[in-house]
């Protein structure tokens, strides 16, 4: 270990292995850009002055998480601040690994010594915060996005079926959220009207998996409208996401450990 670890209080770094996927036959093209979706300066926590304590913490953590291996997630907490790296669970190696350059540079640069950001790619999470954070929900940063294209047709039916599905893929990644798979994540698909309708879940691997559930619940009421009737929707937050498509968008094979 470098000095810089000795400012550690402590340092967890736990892979992030994915379970299979459902396999997803998938005749149009896979999207693989990786999407920035939104950030957000946590202007509550205030801002950091240069030399401080604090930016030597910051600079250690990302020390840290520049020289991981990018197996999908990352934290890295001490008892005031800590980082998380979320990448999704098809986004390993020099994938997350980008993600997290990226999320990093645009962060800093968005939110100047801010000592609280996060940011949301398609593919990552980065969150910064000076808050011991770990294990809790975020029930403040979160969004939705849905696609303009309007589904049309019966919007109770649409509704049962996008929420069953997230409540059987929370079934599945909170199932095997253990410490052999340290995975929070599940994809699969349905049909909706004769149609492939392809989702996924994710939590932050920190949580346990009664608040990822009830993260989802949580997000999943609250963004009701943004959900239903839309070819396409994705709630996104600080420790939960769901989304769908009536298109695969996750590649695989998930994770070749
Ligand atoms: C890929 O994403 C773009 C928008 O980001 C969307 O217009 C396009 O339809 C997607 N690709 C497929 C195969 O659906
Ligand atoms: C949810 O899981 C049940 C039981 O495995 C299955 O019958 C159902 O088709 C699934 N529904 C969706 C929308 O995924
Ligand atoms: C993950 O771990 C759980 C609990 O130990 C187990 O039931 C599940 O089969 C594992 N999944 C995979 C893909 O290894």
């Amino acid at each position: 270990m470098d000095s810089s670890s000795s400012v550690l209080k402590r340092l967890i770094w736990i892979n992030f292995l994915a379970i299979q996927l459902l396999p997803i036959s998938s005749e149009l093209p896979l999207n693989t850009t990786n999407e920035y979706l939104n950030h957000k300066c946590l202007v509550s926590q205030g801002k950091y002055k240069p030399g401080s304590e604090y930016e030597t913490h910051l600079n250690n953590v990302i020390k840290l998480l520049y020289s991981g291996s990018y197996r999908g997630f990352y934290l890295f907490g001490m008892s005031n601040d800590n980082a998380i790296l979320q990448c999704r669970a098809d986004s390993y190696g020099t994938k997350c690994h980008d993600c997290f350059a990226t999320a990093l540079a645009v962060l800093r640069r968005k939110c100047p010594w801010y000592k609280g950001m996060i940011i949301w790619y398609d593919q990552c999470l980065l969150s910064i915060t000076s808050k011991d954070t770990i294990g809790q929900i975020d029930y403040d940063n979160n969004f939705c996005m849905s696609n303009a294209k309007k589904l049309g047709g019966d919007k109770l039916a649409f509704t049962r079926t996008w929420k069953t599905l997230m409540d059987n893929l929370t079934t599945l990644a909170t199932a095997t959220r253990s410490k052999d798979n340290y995975t929070m994540f599940a994809a699969g698909e349905t049909s909706y009207k004769g149609d492939m309708m392809y989702g996924m879940v994710q939590c932050t691997y920190d949580l346990p998996a009664t608040a990822c559930k009830e993260c989802l619940v949580f997000n999943s009421l609250r963004f009701q409208d943004c959900l239903s009737d839309t070819r396409g929707a994705r709630f996104v937050g600080g420790t939960c996401t769901f989304r769908f498509e009536f298109y695969p968008f996750i590649s695989k094979p998930v994770l070749n450990i």
